[in-house]
């Protein structure tokens, strides 16, 4: 990335590269739970919810590597390790609920992480408005999204 677009410190570009990575390792957690969860689920009508879960798991893993080549543009790398993905993550692993056939828990599930990802978007546009404009408008653009899986899991309540 040009330096004419970085208006950040050496020491804060580092914290924000770890912020990115902790993102990105929640996507991975939110992209294999959702699939999981769209994979096992059951019930009366459950091809709705595996829709919806399906869509929702899709734009995890697009902010996964929207995330990953963020970080390799700012110098940084993605946390390479599969099994140090839940430990440089913001949240444990979103664990799908073991009842496949219970909506609400399964759509509590989905609130508890979204608000969460939600929560870490908005951190990180906050920190980054007005000095790294590239990041913060990827920051917005995925919390958008994140707000708009909210809001379908919202409406199945
Ligand atoms: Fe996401
Ligand atoms: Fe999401």
């Amino acid at each position: 990335m040009g330096e004419r677009f970085r208006k950040t410190s050496d020491s804060d570009l580092k914290e924000l590269i770890a912020d990115l990575n902790r993102a990105y390792c929640d996507e991975w957690l939110a992209f294999y739970a959702y699939t999981y969860a769209a994979q096992v689920v059951s019930g009366k009508g459950y091809e709705d919810m595996q829709e919806f879960l399906e869509k929702i798991a899709k734009e995890e893993l697009e902010h996964q590597s929207e995330l990953a080549d963020m970080i390799v543009k700012l110098g940084g790398m993605p946390v390479v390790n599969f099994n140090e993905l839940e430990k440089n993550a913001n949240a444990p692993f979103p664990m799908p609920p073991k009842k496949t056939d219970d909506y609400d828990a399964i759509i509590g599930f989905v609130m508890a992480a979204e608000g969460g990802a939600i929560e870490v978007y908005r951190k990180i546009a906050k920190k980054t408005f007005g000095k790294e404009d590239v990041v913060y408008q990827l920051a917005t653009h995925i919390l958008g999204e994140e707000v708009n899986h909210e809001e379908i899991f919202e409406n199945l309540k």
